[in-house]
């Protein structure tokens, strides 16, 4: 079993059927180039000096296309803890979610929430974010993570300035680094603004094309799944059909291997074949799109 990792060997080794199935649905990290510069930047970032003029990034994606992913492989190193020095909780990096329309009071919300600290809903918007501020001092934070940035940036051009003034306002104030998610539209919206333009760093996640960086995904996906047989996943054939059918996307990819593989455990095939490829109950994005306009 030289194409598994020397973890996923073991497993293998010594599971069951059902506990390889489960494995199989289990998500996988896979440390691609593209998403390994994009957490280092985020490590550069952590040590920044503060500034009035802070370095922000925004990275840009398809939807299912792995963003969130690496916010996560980022946030989880850095996760709240208690200094028992100072006997108070540090938290450096926070990850909120923008809410799912431009209201800032929501915004400050999600925050406060995420770091559990109360609020009134009488509470006045420049009270609440002075107290967002304060907390994120307190609790010695140095990066914040906002994903899902569209939402609020989509809207009338109206509201879509009042929100660039919040972010711009944020980035200024807090003098930390801002790390931003988000579709084309949330590009297109922050390139309009010339100031926060030249404050956000853009990192591209293109889709994925037949190239040697796919080969190399599909390698490390084939390491990690729990199958006895080689797969050749990364051979020309497999890679032209799988990336018709995920169309680039890598959500897309890791669910047709998910699906491949726990057919390829329950057949006894052991390997991910063109057979099972082209049998398995996947519904493509073109496809779904078709389906839902007809
Ligand atoms: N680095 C990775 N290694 C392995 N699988 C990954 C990786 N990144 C993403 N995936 C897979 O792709 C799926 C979608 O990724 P993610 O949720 O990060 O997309 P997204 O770009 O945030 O999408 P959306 O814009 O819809 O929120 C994940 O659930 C996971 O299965
Ligand atoms: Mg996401």
């Amino acid at each position: 079993m030289k194409h598994l990792t020397k973890n996923t060997k073991e497993f293998v080794e010594s599971s069951t059927e059902s506990q390889r199935i489960s494995s199989c649905r289990y998500p996988k990290w896979i440390g691609y180039s593209q998403a390994t510069k994009i957490v280092n930047r985020m490590e550069e970032l952590m040590t920044y000096p503060k500034s009035t003029r802070m370095t922000n990034l925004l990275l840009v994606g398809e939807s299912n296309n792995g963003k969130t992913a690496i916010l996560n492989k980022f946030n989880q190193k850095y996760e709240a803890s208690f200094d028992s020095k100072t006997g108070s909780v540090i938290n450096p990096v926070i990850m909120v979610q923008a809410p799912p329309e431009p209201d800032e009071r929501r915004f400050y919300n999600a925050i406060l929430e995420h770091i559990f600290a109360p609020y009134k809903t009488s509470e006045k918007l420049d009270l609440r974010y002075l107290r967002v501020k304060k907390m994120l001092i307190e609790l010695q934070t140095k990066i914040l993570i906002i994903d899902e940035i569209h939402h609020v940036l989509a809207g009338t051009p109206t509201k879509q300035r009042k929100f660039l003034n919040v972010i711009k306002h944020l980035s200024n104030d807090l003098q930390i680094p801002i790390i931003c998610a988000g579709t084309m539209l949330a590009f297109n919206v922050i390139q309009s603004d010339q100031q926060l333009a030249n404050r956000f760093e853009p990192r591209v996640l293109p889709k994925w094309s037949n190239d040697l960086e796919f080969k190399r995904l599909l390698v490390s996906f084939e390491a990690l799944i729990p199958l006895r047989k080689e797969s050749m996943l990364a051979e020309n054939s497999m890679v032209i059909k799988l990336l018709a059918m995920s169309d680039g996307l890598i959500g897309e990819v890791a669910r047709i291997l998910e699906l491949c593989s726990i057919q390829a455990i329950k057949s006894g095939e052991e390997k991910i074949t063109k057979e099972i490829l082209l049998n398995i109950d996947y519904i493509s994005p073109q496809d779904r799109k078709k389906r839902y306009f007809a």
